[in-house]
């Protein structure tokens, strides 16, 4: 492990999402840490305010730059992750844009996946580029792409893995090492996987990146994100980037909602992994599925990988169905438990189409270019009772199958417009 978790307590990971940073002696006995609903902290005299302002006295001063809530949750979730430090704030977008601001200079390059959640796509490819910074798209599939673009003035590699939504992997340590060699950063979207399936930092990233939105909170009822990385990392991002950058700042009560979430982290990530293998299984044995991409599959082709990197293989499955977006569409809309929505890790089962939601800020050569095929599926695999989920899908699919055959031009063939375009 590269860096030495300064609030790293005792205990397993459960233990250590339940119990991490908290004395409730220090709260009058409250088993429950209170919320700091406040803006701003009185000082005792003068002097004091103008000590805390310089840095040399630690302390609260605005909820901008910290507050004991969030104080709270950024110890607990840097154990989690390994790190020495965490940050949180109002959003995945919010932590994503707040860290790459701090790091990055006009007249430097970003290198980054060919596959990234649509509005870090548009991030990095627009906004970032307006302020003199150059991004380079590479299939990190592969690290040798890496090590053949990457340049003195690369000062940031960063990826998604899984990525969202075609769910390709990255070899984290070896993508790392290859940064470090150069002299850049290494920094991690750690959504999809959660610190109880991979921990980036102990494979030599050098930050991670959330979307606390999805499993984190886990329960579809807050948007928020969360950083981690070395303390000196996580200081210049909190006091540049967060603070005068973005002030993408989380509530309070957001940040007692994500403590929350995490206590129940890993017995959720336990059950959506058991429920997404089963569903992948299922889908992969289906007539009406061209292609299910899981990472837990032994046919996923980053099999090997996933196994070395990950401790299971999340709740996430991206697929394709035979006569690509119309059935694709014909089968979401055949679905009734299951809920047609973007955002992921929720108890709740959600499916969407990237092509035309989550990914549509990507032009369509974009996304066939990177590997975003008009036909692919996203489904986050919720709590419920996985045969009710199968259940739900594998009715819609058999719904829409006939009508597939029925279009198709008499010889059992996939019609040609929407397979071609997937
Ligand atoms: C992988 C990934 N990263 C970042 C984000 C952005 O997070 P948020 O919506 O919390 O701003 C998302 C949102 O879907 C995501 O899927």
């Amino acid at each position: 492990m590269r860096q030495t978790a300064e609030h790293a307590g005792a205990g397993g990971f459960a233990t250590r999402a339940i119990h991490e940073g908290y004395d409730e002696r220090s709260e009058q006995g409250a088993l429950v840490p209170p919320v700091y609903m406040t803006s701003t902290f009185a000082f005792e005299n003068a002097e004091q305010g103008a000590a805390m302002f310089s840095g040399e006295t630690p302390g609260h001063f605005y909820s901008r730059i910290s507050n004991p809530t969030l104080d709270l949750l950024e110890r607990r979730f840097s154990s989690l992750e390994g790190a020495g430090a965490a940050l949180s704030f109002a959003s995945g977008m919010g932590a994503i844009s707040s860290v790459l601001w701090t790091l990055l200079r006009q007249g430097d390059e970003i290198i980054v996946d060919k596959t990234l959640y649509g509005c870090t796509f548009a991030f990095i490819r627009t906004g970032l580029a307006k302020f003199g910074v150059t991004p380079r798209f590479v299939d990190m599939r592969d690290p040798e792409n890496l090590a053949r673009t990457i340049s003195r003035n690369t000062r940031v590699v960063y990826f998604e893995t899984p990525a969202n939504p075609n769910m390709r992997l990255v070899d984290i340590a070896a993508v790392s090492a290859i940064a470090r060699a150069h002299g850049a950063k290494t920094v991690v979207d750690n959504t999809y996987a959660t610190p109880y399936l991979t921990r980036p930092i102990e494979l030599g990233a050098d930050i991670v990146v959330h979307s606390a939105t999805k499993y984190l909170g886990g329960h579809g009822d807050l948007v928020a994100g969360l950083a981690a990385g070395s303390a000196d990392d996580m200081a210049a991002v909190r006091l540049e980037g967060l603070k005068d950058m973005t002030g993408a700042v989380m509530a309070p009560l957001t940040a007692f909602q994500v403590l929350r979430g995490i206590k129940t982290l890993e017995l959720r990530m336990d059950r959506h992994c058991a429920s997404a293998l089963k569903v992948a299984r299922a889908l992969e044995n289906h007539p009406a599925v061209a292609r299910v991409s899981y990472p837990g599959l032994e046919s996923f082709d980053q099999h090997p990988l996933a196994l070395r990197q990950m401790r299971a293989f999340g709740g996430m499955i991206a697929f394709e169905v035979e006569g690509g977006m119309t059935a694709g569409r014909e089968t979401m809309n055949a679905l009734g438990m299951i809920k047609r929505a973007v955002s992921l890790g929720d108890a709740d089962t959600l499916i969407q189409h990237p092509a035309s939601m989550t990914h549509s800020s990507y032009t369509p050569e974009e996304r066939a270019e990177h590997g975003i095929s008009d036909g692919l599926i996203r489904l986050s695999v919720g709590l419920e009772t996985p045969e009710d989920i199968l259940d739900d899908l594998l009715t819609a699919l058999d719904c829409v199958r006939p009508a597939a055959r029925r279009r198709s031009p008499g010889n059992g063939a996939i019609p040609q417009g929407d397979a071609a375009a997937a």
